[in-house]
């Protein structure tokens, strides 16, 4: 619990609404420079005049790279990094749309290795420095309707694991961040009881306590989390039918 913030400057995506709004809040309340991306400027315009507002569409890795340069001109070398911007839609199992799927991979994983490979480098050269994503606990078994966003969260867990050694050999630290159900725009679609749910603003504390402590998977709530990671170590028989007999009723 409040540990001291170690960053001087920080860029959020994702940052114009839910749990990436609360991070950029909190963290420019700590006292760090913060640049905040999204693609509505209005929105970022709402977070205030002591947040420098990046309006970017991550999908736009041009754009991406354009933004970093723009950030670090203005704000100094960016200490931290935390890639959040990212969609979510239920898939039908008698709908499945290759465009929703490439849409959500274009975003949500794709996104995060378009802004990844603008900082790293600068990172790398600088021998310091920290960046994390927000993956999910859907990343960690499939669930139903979640065929499209589960794959791309999965993804990006692998990502992180695949090349946090040789990022921190270079003097990075990785972190992945993955969260349980949290009540924000993006979960507000969600027509089923969303178990453990928590608000964005302790969903957003949490993310930086874990960033600060500098681990690498930063999970929450504790308890939906140990509950999935026992099912992930099921033998699959028993898992199909935990879900058959909870998700699935329970939707
Ligand atoms: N809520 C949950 O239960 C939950 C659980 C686990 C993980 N997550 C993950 O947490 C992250 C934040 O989600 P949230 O729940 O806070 O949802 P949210 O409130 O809908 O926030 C999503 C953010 O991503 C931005 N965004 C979407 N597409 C973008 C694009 N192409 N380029 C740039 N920005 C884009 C949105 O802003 P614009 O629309 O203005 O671009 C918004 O700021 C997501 O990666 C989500 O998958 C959420």
């Amino acid at each position: 619990m409040n540990r001291p913030i170690p960053w001087k400057t920080a860029w959020i995506t994702g940052a114009s609404t839910g749990i990436g709004r609360d991070i950029a809040r909190q963290l420019a309340a700590q006292g760090v420079k913060v640049a905040a991306s999204a693609r509505s400027a209005e929105k970022l315009a709402e977070l205030g005049s002591d947040i420098l507002a990046v309006p970017l569409d991550v999908t736009d890795s041009a754009a991406c790279k354009a933004a970093v340069e723009l950030i670090e001109a203005v704000i100094g070398p960016i200490d931290l990094a935390v890639f959040g911007a990212g969609t979510y839609s239920p898939v039908a199992v008698d709908d499945l749309q290759p465009d929703v799927f490439a849409g959500m991979m274009g975003t949500n994983y794709m996104g995060v290795v378009n802004c990844l490979s603008a900082l790293a480098p600068r990172m790398l050269a600088r021998k310091s420095g920290q960046i994390s994503w927000i993956a999910s606990v859907a990343g960690y078994v499939g669930l139903p309707k979640a065929a499209a966003y589960g794959p791309t969260k999965a993804a990006l867990i692998n990502l992180g694991e695949s090349l946090y050694p040789e990022m921190k050999a270079g003097g990075v630290r990785l972190s992945v961040i993955n969260p349980g159900f949290v009540e924000t725009p993006l979960t507000a679609q969600n027509d089923f009881p969303m178990p453990f749910l928590m608000k964005p603003e302790e969903a957003a504390r949490r993310s930086i306590e874990g960033l600060a402590a500098g681990r690498f998977e930063i999970a929450y709530p504790r308890r939906f989390v140990a509950i999935l990671k026992a099912a992930r170590a099921l033998p699959y028989p028993l898992f199909f039918r935990l879900i058959a007999r909870t998700v699935l009723k329970s939707g």
